[in-house]
């Protein structure tokens, strides 16, 4: 299914929905990015501002991408604050955002739909500050190899999403072709169970 109509029809019930994804990404991100400073943030795929409101704890700015306007539109009826600049576009072209904005880019569940991660850290690399964080946080790489994809139910009916496999050396070398390094990587498993396959892995960078 076309991805940004599937989002666009997912809008409504992504909040509500049962999702150990989304759910485990939420534990994912303010785990690892709790550990840092930052003001400016650039978030990439925001869709109904899960990870926005928890950032605003201790940002200034935000600036969240997201191409389904209906996802778009959920997040600014819950994030009532000035501090918050939602914007409809299509990560796969320029960023239309200031360069060198964000001490901090963070992508949660997103890049799974991005076929070209080297135009990600590419555009990254522009929108961040020196020494600015980048942070990932993605289906792990083994539940992509066993077909786990995104998908939601419409009535009775599984909708599936378009989705691009990316192996963990594949987020590494891109990140390094553009300038970044890495300094955390974490897999993260359902209910802490390490016995079974990681359903996240999360990566953070530093340009
Ligand atoms: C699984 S949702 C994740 C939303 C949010 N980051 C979270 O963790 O709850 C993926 C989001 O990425 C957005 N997205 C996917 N591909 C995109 C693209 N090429 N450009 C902009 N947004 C995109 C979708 O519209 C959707 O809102």
């Amino acid at each position: 299914m076309n991805i940004e109509k599937a989002y666009n029809s997912w809008a409504d019930q992504y909040d509500s929905n049962e999702n150990k994804t989304r759910d485990l990404d939420r534990k994912a991100t303010i785990e690892t990015l709790s550990k840092y400073d930052f003001k400016n943030v650039l978030e990439l795929g925001c869709g109904t501002g899960k990870n926005t409101i928890w950032l605003l704890k201790k940002a200034s700015r935000i600036i969240g991408l997201d191409f389904s306007q209906n996802m778009l539109n959920i997040a600014a009826h819950k994030i009532n604050d000035s501090r918050v600049h939602l914007m409809k576009a299509d990560l796969t072209e320029d960023w239309k955002t200031e360069n060198s904005f964000a001490d901090l880019i963070t992508s949660s569940l997103t890049l799974e739909h991005i076929k070209d991660l080297n135009h990600i850290f590419s555009q990254a690399n522009k929108k961040l500050k020196k020494n600015g964080l980048f942070f990932i946080s993605e289906l792990h790489p083994c539940k992509q190899y066993s077909g786990s994809k995104a998908q939601f139910k419409m009535g009775n009916e599984i909708k599936e999403l378009e989705v691009f496999t990316h192996h963990t050396s594949e987020y590494i070398n891109n990140a390094v072709m553009n300038g970044f390094k890495l300094i955390e990587l974490k897999e993260w498993f359902d209910n802490n169970s390490e016995n079974e396959t990681p359903r996240l892995i999360s990566f953070t960078f530093k340009k």
